[in-house]
């Protein structure tokens, strides 16, 4: 019998680590772009780098599909349906309708009417002038507004945040190394994400026996063409919503203040005319989307960026890379606020486009003013490095602040 051996990866095509923020990464995209636009690895799975390209896969789910059933079993099946994100059309259809249906427009503006009041209720907390801003403030706005709308106990959130870093704590594995592959699958398959299912399969069973005012109990009756979603579908929407809404608009906050510090004349700016916020916030979401790349799995042998993909191939879009794609924006690494930087693929383009994109911007807008209010300047301390989580998320552990109050 022969040893199985495994492939390896040339190390130069393997990402530097994030441990420390992009200054490695982002030259390596720009030399993945120029040198290979969409790039084959040994294992045979693919790496989209250019904005068209990334933009042109997003844009064709009947090729690129979001359900990771087309390579992997279907053991996760239970896990998945109700899971916007990898799911395709039929059945991807039928969900985001009926959860745009329980999105209604009133319950958004009463959202937003909230938002800014849980800014000053948070800022009002904060210990000290000199704090930590990711656990005092980023973390929790998001998770915070999204648990209002799924109707969560404030008591039960130390609790989602506990779970929220266990997935965090989930790092890329290094694909030369088949344990930490196995690993990384089971912890993040198996671990907190069965805790949460099992969390949000007891509130809307309690729900479904007793509906009150909320986002869930709409979620639970809405109905659109005689269809209504089975309990196991909800629970699944609903943890999807509680994931895809808490770390990713944390880290917006979070990064926001870090190019603040970097960038005090852009601070200055801010403050004399708040009316650019929403294109700073842009332009943040551009330099560092806190999804940095999306899977796909294709359904047939196609062609991208003139490389083919055989069926059943995993394809990995870098949102990043697309984001720094020299021929979209000009002088890509440098952060400009006056670039209009709305093009940015941040929140990904097509059927699957950010459920919650118009509430994430508005997160990011009132926790900004708030912030500036409430503070005549906000210092990132300096001293030991600001550390990013390795995982498939963008985002600073910790952003120790000095701040001076208004
Ligand atoms: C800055 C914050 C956010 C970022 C960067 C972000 C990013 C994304 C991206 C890239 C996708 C596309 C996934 C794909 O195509 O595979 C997505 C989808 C989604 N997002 Fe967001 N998101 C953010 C905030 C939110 C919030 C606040 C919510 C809800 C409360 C939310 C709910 C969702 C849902 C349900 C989907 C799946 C949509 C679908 O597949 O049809 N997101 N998000």
């Amino acid at each position: 019998m022969t040893d199985f051996v495994m492939p390896q990866i040339d190390p130069a095509l393997l990402p530097p680590s994030v441990r420390f923020g992009l200054s490695d990464t982002l030259p390596w995209l720009g030399r993945m772009r120029a040198a290979n636009p969409v790039l084959r690895d040994p294992f045979g799975m693919h790496h989209v780098f250019t904005y068209a390209e990334v933009q042109q896969a997003l844009a064709d789910p009947g090729t690129f599909s979001s359900d990771p059933s087309h390579v992997m079993p279907q053991a996760a099946a239970e896990l998945s349906a109700g899971m916007l994100a990898v799911m395709d059309p039929p059945a991807h259809t039928k969900v985001r309708r009926i959860a745009s249906a329980a999105f209604t427009p009133k319950r958004v503006k009463d959202l937003n009417d909230r938002i800014a009041q849980i800014a000053e209720e948070l800022l009002d907390a904060v210990p000290g002038d000199e704090f930590d801003f990711v656990t005092a403030f980023s973390q929790y706005l998001p998770l915070v507004v999204v648990s209002e709308l799924l109707g969560i106990p404030k008591t039960d959130l130390p609790q989602f945040i506990a779970w929220t870093e266990a997935l965090l704590q989930v790092t890329v594995p290094n694909p030369n190394d088949a344990a930490e592959m196995d690993a990384a699958m089971q912890a993040a398959m198996f671990g907190p994400l069965v805790q949460m299912q099992q969390y949000m399969a007891g509130l809307c069973a309690e729900l479904r026996a007793n509906p009150r005012d909320g986002f869930i109990s709409d979620l639970l009756q809405a109905e659109v063409d005689g269809e209504r979603l089975a309990d196991h579908e909800a629970v699944n929407l609903a943890i999807q919503l509680l994931q895809a809404g808490h770390i990713t608009s944390a880290s917006v906050l979070a990064n926001f203040v870090l190019r603040l510090g970097e960038h005090p004349d852009v601070e200055a700016r801010l403050r004399t005319d708040p009316a650019l916020i929403p294109a700073a916030v842009d332009e943040a979401l551009r330099f560092t989307p806190p999804v940095p790349r999306l899977q796909r799995f294709t359904t047939t042998d196609t062609k991208l960026g003139g490389v083919a993909i055989p069926a059943k191939s995993m394809v990995f879009l870098s949102l990043l890379s697309a984001n720094h794609d020299e021929k979209v924006f000009a002088n890509p690494d440098a952060f400009d606020i006056d670039r209009g930087a709305a093009r940015n693929l941040t929140f990904g383009h097509g059927i699957h486009y950010c459920f919650g994109a118009a509430l994430a911007k508005t997160e990011a807008k009132f926790g900004i003013e708030a912030l500036l209010r409430r503070y005549s300047s906000i210092e990132v301390l300096a001293g030991e490095p600001v550390e990013f989580y390795e995982s498939e998320l963008f985002t600073p552990k910790s952003v120790r602040v000095r701040v001076r109050r208004a």
